[in-house]
């Protein structure tokens, strides 16, 4: 049997002296549950490097849960824009608000979970870092140091219910927070996708994989599906020192950002929201989850009032308050914003 209290408290020594310095990190037992929770929601599907800046101007213009909740809609999409699945903007409302309300956040897992935008791995991570509870946080770098570890072969995703079980064995009843960051920090700094740096691992005498010659190839993970190829046009028409936008709805993709109007993204058609002169311009790519989109940017200027869409005096248009992919098709009329 392995002595898992031997692995965890290693890591817990690396951890101490080789933690990166992040902005939401203070020592375990001194988090703010409103920190803590703002950077595990940036971070799901986001890299630390993206998030970093986010999280410094979300609090500073927002310090407490309390000035969260209390924020325009419009205001939270236009500062989330840039970093991607905007679901997770609106539910950070919705969670700010629901928890403005309750007082406080609760300070379980389970309360955690029944919140917008919290779900399994989340909760978890809330729940160890700022609350100090024993719970497992299995994300994309656990799953690969657990899977190296205990040398699991079986592919992803028939794997993960086994890496929980093993992480959760792991997991200390001291310190979990730290335990579940050190996990974080050793996947993403040593235990590597590609070449793994087994020579400077704190836990390489028990590495399983190591110890068969076989880091670099765990996980193992079934063959991804191609994503479905789609196309659309988006028109970006300017008034009189006005530009077109609108606002997507909110149920759907990029659902409730600033955007140009454009076809349904599904192949359906829609005609120009506007007369003009359209040109084409150019070509942006957006991979979504399920597909990849090709959009057509056309551009005029419009010669009668819109139909769809309402024209924004340009000196209130930025175009940071834009999500990536409308950035991309707006840097194509003027290169110099891009
Ligand atoms: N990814 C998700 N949560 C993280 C955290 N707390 N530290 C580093 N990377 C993370």
């Amino acid at each position: 049997m392995r002595d898992f209290g031997v692995i965890s408290a290693q890591l817990l020594d690396w951890y101490d002296r080789h933690a990166r310095s992040l902005p939401w990190r203070v020592p375990q037992g001194q988090a703010d549950p409103y920190r803590v929770w703002l950077s595990e929601v940036m971070l799901q599907q986001t890299t630390v490097a993206a998030v970093k800046a986010y999280f410094e101007r979300f609090t500073t213009l927002w310090p407490t849960v309390h000035d969260l909740a209390a924020a325009p809609d419009a205001q939270v999409m236009a500062e989330w824009a840039g970093l991607g699945y905007y679901a997770r903007a609106r539910n950070l409302l919705a969670c700010a608000r629901a928890v403005a309300a309750m007082g406080g956040f609760p300070d379980t897992r389970d309360g955690l979970a029944a919140l917008p935008g919290i779900g399994p791995y989340t909760s978890a991570a809330i729940a160890a870092i700022a609350f100090g509870r024993a719970e497992t946080v299995v994300d994309g770098n656990v799953e690969r140091v657990v899977s190296r570890l205990f040398a699991v072969e079986t592919p992803l995703p028939a794997s993960k219910p086994e890496l929980v079980r093993l992480a959760t064995l792991l997991t200390p009843d001291r310190r979990p927070g730290d335990f579940a960051q050190a996990m974080m920090d050793l996947g993403a700094t040593i235990c590597t996708p590609r070449s793994p740096a087994c020579g400077i691992c704190p836990i390489i005498d028990e590495c399983a994989a190591r110890m068969q010659g076989i880091a670099a190839d765990l996980p193992r993970k079934l063959p991804k599906k191609a994503k479905p190829q789609r196309v659309g046009t988006v028109w970006i028409g300017f008034g009189q020192d006005s530009i077109l936008v609108e606002t997507r709805p909110e149920k759907g993709l990029l659902g409730g950002t600033l955007a140009f109007p454009s076809t349904g993204w599904d192949g359906s058609d829609l005609p120009p929201p506007a007369a003009g002169d359209w040109q084409e311009l150019g070509l942006v790519r957006h991979i979504f989850t399920h597909f990849a989109l090709d959009l057509t940017v056309k551009t005029a200027q419009l010669t009668a009032n819109p139909e769809r869409g309402t024209l924004l005096p340009l000196r209130e248009f930025s175009p940071s308050a834009l999500p990536g992919l409308m950035r991309k098709a707006f840097a194509l009329v003027r290169p110099e914003t891009a």
